[in-house]
Order: C-alpha cells, then structure tokens, then sequence
C-alpha cells in the first residue's frame, strides 16, 4: 500500500442546484437522499490499498459473478458528520469507527484499512459535499462507508479484489417519531447471531437475517425488534439496528454484553457520560426476565435504544406473543433524555468535548 493514500477529485457535472439541495435539507428524513459525491477506493491482494478518488455519485458497475452478490462478503460503518453553529464541520469518534471497521474487516476476510485513510476518506467527501451538512437542529449529514468483494469469482473464499466507499446522505430524525417513545417487539422465532457467528461485526448479513423479524415487529405495531441469545435464550442481546440499556433505581446503567452484540459506539459514549457523571456501569449478561421484574418491582425505572442513527430513544413497551412489559415514561427530567442533551450537545459544539471525540473535517 501507498500510506497515506492519495485521493484523486472528479467534481460532479450533475450537482444539485442550491434550490434543489436546500428542498432535501428542509427535510431529509433518513436514507432517502444522497449526495452529489462519493469515495471510491481499490484494494487487490497485489497492489493493497490504490485507486482512491472522490468522484460523482452514481451506480458502481460490477460484474455479476462478483463474490459480494453471492457469498454477502461486506462490512459497513455509520457515522455521522454535524455542522456548529459556526458553520464549522465536525464528525464524532471517527477513529472508534475506524477500528470497528477493523475489526469487521478481520472477521469477514476483508483487508483492514488504516484509521488515518479511513478518517482521511471522510474528510475529503465532506470537503467536496460541505453543503449537504444540514444545520436545523437534530440534523447531520450520514456517513455510510462500506466495504464489499468485486472480484469475479464464484468459489467460496476470501475476494482477492475489494472496493471501500463512502456515501453521505442527509439525515433527520431515524424514527418518524423523533424521541417519541417507541414499542420493541421480542422476536423469539428468530435469532440474528450465533455463537462463533458474525453478531460483533458490522456486516449486512446481521442485518439482513433481521428484516423478517423486523416486518413482523412492524405487523404488531412495533418499530424495532429485540433478539434474544441464540444459545441461551434467557438472555437478550440487541435490537435490529441499535443496542439497549437499562437506568436502575440507584442509577446504575446496565447493558446487555456478549461476544455476539455490535460493539455500539452512541452506547459506549452514553455510559461514558454518565460514568463521568459518577453512575455505576454494568456490562453483562441480561435476561428477559430481569427486565420484567425490574419494571414490576420498579427496579428498572428507564429503558432506552441507542445507535449512530437512532441516537437515543426511549423504549415504552416490550410486546411478545403473550408478553407486555411496560416500561416507566421517561419524562423531561429522565436520565435518558439528560444523557442524550449531553450527548448531542458535546456533538453539535454546543458543549465542551471532555474526551477529544470531535474532529474537525
Ligand atoms: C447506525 O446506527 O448507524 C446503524 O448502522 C444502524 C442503522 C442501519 C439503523
């Protein structure tokens, strides 16, 4: 490899107006819009890391033997980039994320990619897409940097040919609801991970096994579903796309923890702050039925999702066949919402930075 790469620009011939731009901006929802640019880098078991450029957004040509559409071997990251109220673009923990993509990358047989070339492709996506960073509040612009096989070849082993690029797509609240408290459907059918499996890593096979479970949590009137340990059913892991935690009477916040649950870097960050703050934080194992005596016995007296997209949420009721566990409202003065004003005000410069997680982009 050629450290630190290179990037190569193509501006765009099809950019947006700025009237056009602005419409998205004005209301962005999540994941419908996209922008004018994108990274694209190559790897090949005899060159490494090359080939990396900033060029128009549009469709990648790929041959259809190539290994990612048959054998799913791809990883991704979300990240989010925010604008200041001096107009300045900042983007948080892109170094935890780069070593997740690391770690992804290892376990799917993909090639790592440094974290300075990892930083370094947002930095030079943002600085060509500067305008697509909205600045109403609760607004950031969505970094999808994702990583699959191209090589053309139907054996199954690890690609001798990768591609890595970085999308960006304006983003508003993920739920339609905002904080609104939102219901989690239990899914006891279906597992996401299995021991040994790939649940740690960031890969679209996680995701993909969560989509009928997920159609399912929406067909009972729930907007996230909740996986339980494949081996040990007593346990729960994480939701579809975002992890879980639990706020105690005494304070204490309590995550489910196990090697096959996304390493979630919102959660991370929300039990830093509260840590900061002198709350207990417990990693562990967690079963389905702690959670429901601690809510009847008031026990548990907040339950929230988080995740880069989600942000913080909180979780109003578990609904199963059968099951309804009802969590405590989190009101205006709940830990989570508190948890989660710190959070988004440390990210939107509204606050200072106590632990250096911004970097200017
Ligand atoms: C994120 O929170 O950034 C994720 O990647 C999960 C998302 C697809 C809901």
């Amino acid at each position: 490899d050629t450290f630190p790469l290179h990037f190569d620009f193509t501006p765009s011939a099809a950019a947006r107006a700025d009237a056009e731009r602005e419409a998205v901006l004005a209301d962005p929802g999540f994941g419908r819009h996209f922008t004018d640019h994108m990274v694209s880098i190559e790897w090949t078991t005899e060159e490494g890391w090359h080939d990396a450029k900033v060029v128009p957004y549009g469709p990648l040509v790929l041959d259809p033997a190539a290994s990612v559409f048959h054998y799913a071997q791809e990883i991704f990251e979300g990240i989010k980039a925010y604008r200041h109220a001096d107009s300045s673009i900042w983007t948080f923990r892109a170094d935890a994320n780069g070593r997740r993509l690391q770690r992804s990358a290892a376990r799917l047989a993909l090639p790592e990619l440094s974290v300075d070339d990892f930083v370094e492709s947002l930095k030079q996506l943002v600085s060509v897409d500067r305008d697509w960073v909205p600045s109403a509040p609760e607004t950031s612009l969505y970094l999808r940097p994702f990583m699959i096989a191209t090589e053309s070849f139907l054996g199954v082993r690890a690609a001798h040919r990768v591609g890595y690029y970085v999308i960006a797509s304006p983003a508003g609240a993920y739920f339609p609801g905002g904080v609104e408290p939102v219901s989690i459907w239990l899914s006891t059918q279906y597992s996401r991970a299995g021991k040994g499996g790939t649940g740690a890593a960031k890969t679209g096979g996680n995701y993909a096994a969560s989509l009928l479970p997920q159609e399912e949590a929406y067909a009972n009137g729930c907007s996230q579903v909740l996986f339980l340990d494949s081996v040990d059913t007593t346990y729960i892991e994480e939701l579809g796309g975002m992890n879980v935690v639990f706020v105690k009477r005494d304070g204490t916040l309590v995550t489910p923890a196990s090697d096959s649950i996304l390493e979630g870097i919102t959660r991370d960050s929300i039990l830093q702050l509260a840590e900061d703050r002198g709350h207990r934080v417990e990693r562990r194992r967690v079963s389905l039925e702690e959670w429901r005596e601690g809510v009847a016995s008031g026990e548990i007296v907040e339950v929230f999702a988080c995740g880069t997209a989600a942000v913080v949420v909180p979780i109003a009721e578990l609904k199963g066949d059968g099951l309804s566990i009802v969590s405590p409202v989190a009101g205006p003065d709940s830990l989570t919402l508190s948890l989660r004003a710190e959070l988004t005000d440390i990210q939107y410069g509204r606050r200072p930075d106590p632990h250096g997680w911004l970097t200017r982009l």
